[in-house]
């Protein structure tokens, strides 16, 4: 089967399609590909920027159709089905035409997501998922969600744009401007659309979301809040504010959070970010987009 991935380490030319047996079935459910979701993480293990074992099929995200399922799995032939891997911790990447999940971790596609909507969904849906659950109490709280935008922030936008006892700034960049505020008019959160660094109240917030990767905002955030943040390679130093509860977050497998981020798309109450489908073969141009920077929406690989 045809796979991408990387047999070194290095710029998005190393990434290769390479030729490897089907995954072994045993007591495991085996997924047909449709799409497999690009993300940061995935060109931060092909730079070598994240250690990973030689070679490695990269990829965390996949929707597809289920090619095998064991018996007592709650899963058919041909279900549609996504599923996230934890591609660094596995080694599993979901950039294969065929790949194996513990069914546990395993979720239906709600009827009318189609598999490419589905396959942006797991790690950025999960990823907020948790960090809004660790977020403390946000009712009356005014809280700064910087990189809206983004993958784990548009999550992160829809659910704070609905919460109407918290004010919530968010912070984009110049170019997302109007977008945003169209997005946020007639929502029930309070709040602004944020373009520049210096418009940022110093200790002035409760809770400081960092779904961009902005550290210098730790100061944003007022004595006795809260700093939450993904991206552990542009965080601040905790020591540097004893008085903030700082959180770095670190997305785990969980079905139940799969379902759910499943179930909000099918509502339509989720981002909905523009879908772009490239082939395999365009691995590194897909790559090469992301790396730039100012790449929006979703970007997807399919077989
Ligand atoms: N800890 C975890 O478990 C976990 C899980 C998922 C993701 N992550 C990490 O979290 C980060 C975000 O992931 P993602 O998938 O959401 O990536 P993404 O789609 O690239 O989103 C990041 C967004 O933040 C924006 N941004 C960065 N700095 C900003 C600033 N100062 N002001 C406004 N916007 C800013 C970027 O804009 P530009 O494109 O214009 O730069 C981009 O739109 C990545 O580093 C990823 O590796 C961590």
């Amino acid at each position: 089967m045809r796979a991408v991935g990387i047999t070194r380490t290095g710029g998005p030319e190393v990434l290769e399609v390479l030729d490897l047996p089907e995954p072994d079935a045993a007591d495991r459910l085996v997924i047909k590909t449709a799409a497999t979701a690009v993300n940061p993480v995935d060109l931060a293990t092909r730079s070598g920027q994240i250690p990973t074992s030689l070679p490695a099929v990269l990829g965390w995200d996949l929707a597809g159709t289920v090619a095998h399922a064991p018996a007592g799995s709650g899963f058919r032939t041909g279900d549609r089905v996504l599923a996230m891997t934890a591609q660094l911790g596995t080694g599993v990447g979901s950039m294969a035409e065929y790949v194996a999940f513990d069914p546990k971790y395993v979720a239906h596609v709600p009827d009318g997501v189609p598999l490419t909507d589905a396959a942006t969904l797991p790690l950025a849906g999960v990823t907020a998922t948790q960090l809004l659950r660790s977020t403390p109490d946000r009712h009356g709280k005014r809280i700064l969600l910087i990189g809206a935008q983004g993958g784990v922030g548009g999550h992160l936008a829809a659910r704070l744009l609905d919460e109407e006892s918290a004010r919530t700034d968010l912070l984009v960049r110049p170019a997302d401007r109007s977008a945003w505020q169209e997005r946020r008019s007639g929502r029930p959160a309070d709040g602004a659309v944020l373009t520049d660094l210096a418009q940022i109240e110093s200790r002035a917030y409760d809770i400081v979301i960092d779904a961009g990767g902005a550290p210098d905002l730790f100061e944003a955030v007022r004595p006795q809040g809260a700093f939450l943040t993904i991206t552990p390679f542009s965080a601040p130093d905790p020591a540097s504010r004893p008085d903030v509860a700082y959180t770095l977050i670190s997305v785990e497998l969980d079905r139940d959070d799969l379902v759910s981020v499943a179930d909000t798309a099918a509502r339509g109450a989720g981002p909905r970010p523009e879908t772009t489908v490239l082939p395999f073969e365009e691995a590194a141009e897909a790559h090469r987009r992301l790396e730039r920077g100012g790449f929006r929406g979703k970007l997807v690989l399919v077989p």
